[in-house]
């Protein structure tokens, strides 16, 4: 009885060894697959991908995360950069408590969904002298994720 276990123990084993050695081997090509179909599908693909996440999450983009390093969305609440609370639709520099540069103060953008994306893709060629040390982010979809959340900070 024990011998007949041990076999079956064993066989199990083997097959699990075996299942284990097929789904690594397995993973490369998949992936391959996986990225191929997303550089395939592009942009609309991706960012209804990205939303349908955010909407699902219910709140922050991971992407934020970033952004968080320097800017609360606490109103009124001024970090290195100032609070995000409410910066949708605002003029860029003119939030009240907060030490803008000359640069910002007399970049004279309105924030919405133009400006936010070219200024989040390069913050420092949109407004020269900004002093938002942030290289900027390259993702449309992370910066389209985040632009929707910015719009649903009061
Ligand atoms: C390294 C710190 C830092 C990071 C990271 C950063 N910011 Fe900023 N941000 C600042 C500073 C400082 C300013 C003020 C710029 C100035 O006065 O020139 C600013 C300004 C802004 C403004 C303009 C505010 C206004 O009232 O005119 C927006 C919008 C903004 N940041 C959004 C973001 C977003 C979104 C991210 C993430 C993608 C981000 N920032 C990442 C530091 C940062």
């Amino acid at each position: 009885m024990k011998g007949l276990y041990m076999r079956i123990a064993g066989k199990t084993l083997v097959a699990l060894t075996l299942a284990l050695g097929l789904a690594a081997c397995g993973s490369p090509p998949e992936d391959k697959a996986a990225d191929t179909a997303a550089s395939d599908t592009a942009a609309p693909a991706a960012a209804t991908t990205a939303a349908a996440t955010t909407a699902a999450a219910g709140a922050k983009p991971a992407a934020f995360a970033q952004c968080a390093a320097c800017h609360s969305v606490e109103p009124g609440k001024h970090g290195v950069g100032p609070s995000l609370a409410g910066i949708y639709g605002t003029k860029s520099g003119e939030l009240a408590g907060y030490t803008f540069s000359e640069a910002m103060k007399k970049a004279a953008l309105t924030w919405d969904d133009a400006t936010l994306d070219e200024y989040l893709t390069a913050p420092m060629k949109k407004v020269p002298g900004t002093k938002m040390t942030y290289a900027g982010m390259s993702d449309p979809a992370a910066r389209q994720e985040i632009i929707a959340y910015l719009k649903t900070l009061k």
